[in-house]
This record gives structure tokens, sequence and C-alpha cells, in this order.
């Protein structure tokens, strides 16, 4: 299905912080994503760099003691301010659905499967003569057997299958935009991938766009139209998944990419070194400074802003610097060769 360049659901200037002895902790600074109808965004980047609490946030499902310090949520035609939680679940209502990791847990341990669908249909306002039918085509669109599967407990199901069902109740909801956080992590690499190919068709059928934060680069590389990369907080790049694979334009996205292997063309694998700084430790400037073989004084002073380069928004002083937005160290024929503009996210 095509997708339509009108944004659906954007997220601007997402802030999120923690309280940490009576001062606020920065967890997620600047987060700007967009999405089109039935477009399917792909958010990649090391454990802790934020991508859970950047997407609970903007649907107002943070967990205690956690808060939106500013950001605003557009959807629906209209805006809502990310930190009145209350507001924007009710603004969002079931137009955006989030599929967790492990499927179970958003599950009713004590109700049948049945029960549960039948739950969320009822609220959907669909008379109780045509939900039965209703039920079997959800559970049979994910490929379970409605009769044999619709009468067990969450505690009866295999993983897989709990997913499976999560998937259902989402859909259930027939939302806009469904928002899978690692919804295959709990899974082995066979079930994962008929997960994953089912979730990204049902999409399509649907024309529901999709935010898929996922390690699995080559997930990424193969099912996602853009790509956002997350470090420590920030969006470090974000622009179409495969102009950024093929000539990516942040020493971080270029470590990440390199630290694959590429199946099509084999070449040494080079480890990302060092780690990501830990909230409260992310300094005044560039959060990747410490990893980063081309950092100088410029990088320290300030937070990069984000700045557009040809397609995509990045945040590093690289393409400033050298004009033509290249990254040291890649292979010739992989630089992109943009002029680097000054932008707006
Ligand atoms: N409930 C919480 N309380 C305090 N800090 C948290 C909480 N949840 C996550 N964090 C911190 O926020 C940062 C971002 O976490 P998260 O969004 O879960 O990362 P990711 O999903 O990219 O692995 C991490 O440093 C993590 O330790
Ligand atoms: S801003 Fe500087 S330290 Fe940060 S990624 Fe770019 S070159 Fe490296
Ligand atoms: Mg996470």
């Amino acid at each position: 299905m095509a997708v339509d360049d009108r944004p659906i659901f954007v997220v601007k200037g997402l802030c999120v912080e923690a309280r940490s002895d009576g001062r606020p902790l920065n967890l997620v600074d600047d987060f700007n994503i967009s999405l089109s109808k039935g477009e399917v965004l792909g958010l990649v980047g090391e454990t802790g760099a934020g991508k859970s609490l950047s997407m609970r946030a903007s649907v107002g499902l943070l967990p205690p003691a956690i808060r939106a310090a500013s950001g605003s949520i557009y959807f629906g035609g209209r805006s809502c301010s990310a930190g009145e939680t209350r507001a924007l679940r009710s603004h969002l209502g079931r137009g955006i659905c989030l599929l967790l990791q492990n499927g179970r847990s958003a599950l009713n341990p004590f109700m049948r499967v049945h029960a549960q669908i039948d739950r969320i249909l009822s609220y959907r306002g669909h008379a109780r003569q045509d939900r039965r039918s209703a039920i079997d085509a959800l559970l049979e669109s994910v490929g379970l057997p409605s009769q044999e599967i619709g009468t067990r407990y969450p505690h009866e199901l295999s993983g897989g299958q709990a997913q499976r069902v999560a998937m259902t109740i989402a859909l259930a909801s027939e939302p806009l935009v469904l928002i899978a956080d690692e919804p295959t992590t709990a899974l082995d690499v066979t079930t994962e991938r008929d997960v994953i190919q089912l979730l990204l068709s049902l999409c399509r059928q649907r024309d529901m766009s999709l935010v898929l934060i996922t390690h699995n680069l080559g997930l990424v590389a193969n099912n996602c139209d853009r790509v956002a990369i997350m470090h420590a907080g920030h969006v470090v790049e974000i622009g179409p998944t495969a102009s950024i694979f093929k000539a990516p334009q942040h020493p971080y996205t270029l470590s990440l990419l390199q630290a694959i292997p590429d199946v099509d063309e084999p070449r040494e694998l080079i480890p990302l070194t060092g780690s990501s700084p830990r909230p409260g430790a992310f300094g005044d400037g560039c959060r990747f400074a410490t990893r980063c073989p081309h950092v100088d004084t410029d990088c320290k002073a300030r937070v990069p802003d984000l700045i557009a380069v040809g397609d995509r928004l990045v945040r590093c002083v690289i393409p400033k610097r050298s004009k033509v937005g290249t990254v040291p160290g890649m292979k010739r024929e992989h630089q992109a060769k943009w002029p680097a503009q000054s932008a707006t996210p």
C-alpha cells in the first residue's frame, strides 16, 4: 500500500525525565518523529537509549515517577501536550495501540482468549450477535485456530501464541497507528520471523502505520520505510532507511552498521566500542563524544542541533564542518555528497 505523505502522528520536542534526589534527571531530550499513513518507521539504538520511554511518553503511558517535561503530540487533526497524560490518552483514544515485548503481560490472566477479544469488540460498539464471527476472523488473521485457542487462558498459550493474541487484541481496536516495542524479543528466531512478517502484512492490509522498536537492523533494512537512530536519549539520525543504510551520516549510525554482518558484501566487522553515557552523565555537548573518533572542541561545547543533510536529519557537527556531509572513515562509494543545510527538524 502506498504511503500517504501527510503526517498523521507527530511527536515534537519531547523531553522525558525522572526525579533523582529531588532533581530532574533527563532521560530523553528533544525527541521528534512523524509518521504518515501506512508508513513503517524503525526505531533503533542500544539498550537504554530511550526508545521505549519516548514511545510510552508519546501515548501517555509512562511508568510512575517518570514524566514528559515538555513536548506535544499531534494526532487526529490536533495537538495535545505530552505532559497532560490523561488528556493525551483520552485524545488518542484507541487510535494508537502499544504492543509490548511480552504479549502475555498485555493479557488478563483470568480471562479466556475469546472473552478478552469480545470485551474490546463490545467497547468498540460491535453488536453481540456479530462478535463471535468477528473474533474468529481476527484470530484467523493472526494464524490462530479460534475454536481451539479461544477457550484457553493466557498461561495455556505458548510465547508465540500469546504474542499473536496480544496482536489480535490490538487489531480489535482498529488503531491507525501501532507501536510495537521489541515485539519478538521473548520468542525464538523462527517464531520471531513469522510474527514480524505477520505484523507487517497486517499493517499493509489495514493501511496502518507502524513504529517498530527493534535491535534487528536486518529487519529494519528490509521492512521499514524510514529509520530513527537513538543514542543516549537523542535521535541522532532520522530519514529514509535505504539511504541511511547506504550512506550513514552520523558516526554512531556508521558504528552500528559496521558492527553487523553484510551477507551480500562480506567485510571485516568493527565492534562498537565504549558505552553510552548514563542519564545524569550526559554532559553539555554531544552525547556520543566519548566514543567518537572525530570528536573536537565544538562537539563538547553544546549539544549539536539536528540539521538537514539531504533527505534526512542528523545531530552532528560533521556535515557543517565538511560542507559536503560525509563521515570520515567510510568507503568513498558509500559517502553521500549532499551539501549540508541549516535546518528545522
Ligand atoms: N522506571 C524507570 N525509572 C528510572 N529510569 C528509567 C526507568 N525506565 C527506564 N529508565 C532509564 O531511562 C533510560 C531509557 O530507558 P528505555 O527507554 O527503557 O531504553 P530502551 O528502550 O532504548 O532500551 C535508561 O537509562 C533507563 O535506565
Ligand atoms: S558531534 Fe562531534 S562527537 Fe558528536 S558525533 Fe559528531 S563528530 Fe562525533
Ligand atoms: Mg526498550
